[in-house]
């Protein structure tokens, strides 16, 4: 059986600089991703087709990222049972709010986990995919592992480094 990928959608070019975020967490943890521009409003028939190809293909996991009234999360949560996670961006004068509430607030039966507004959500996007995969794969539940244990060694690192600066 081929591993499964995780869908990586944003509803402009103008999210990518944020959803890189997305993408270096999955591939410093070896996760297969796919990644492609398309927009619920914009090309609402060409994101309808990618996901059900892409469902087809073996997704996994779709993450998807939208700013102002972000319907992308919610579109893709219609066409499929695999997981969705949605990320909110600040991409006008409501710093976000606008698209945090569009993403989170949906009607029961057709759930989005919708991660922070921003850079941590799109960080988080990506882990939680992969946590998401690593319930049916050891060896990214080992990555996965190994990396929580860099981080907290990390904290440790600095904390050192501040005690013995004399602050
Ligand atoms: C949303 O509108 C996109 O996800 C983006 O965050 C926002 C602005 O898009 P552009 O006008 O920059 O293409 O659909």
């Amino acid at each position: 059986m081929t591993q499964p990928f995780v869908a990586v959608l944003m509803g402009s070019d103008s999210d990518l600089p944020v959803m890189k975020a997305t993408l270096e967490v999955l591939d410093k943890l070896g996760v297969p991703r796919e990644v492609k521009i398309t927009s619920a409003h914009r090309t609402p028939d060409a994101t309808h087709r990618y996901v059900k190809d892409a469902d087809q293909r073996g997704c996994g996991v779709f993450i998807a990222a939208a700013g102002l009234a972000a319907h992308l999360a919610g579109t893709v949560a219609g066409l499929t049972i695999k997981p969705v996670i949605g990320v909110p961006l600040d991409a006008g004068p409501l710093q976000g709010m606008d698209s945090l509430l569009s993403t989170v607030q949906m009607p029961g039966g057709i759930p989005v986990g919708c991660v922070a507004i921003g850079k941590a959500g799109a960080k988080n996007a990506g882990y939680l995919a992969a946590q998401i995969l690593a319930v049916a794969d050891a060896n990214l539940a080992a990555r996965l592992l190994a990396e929580r244990q860099a981080n907290a060694a990390e904290v440790v690192t600095k904390d050192q480094a501040l005690q013995q600066s004399g602050v």
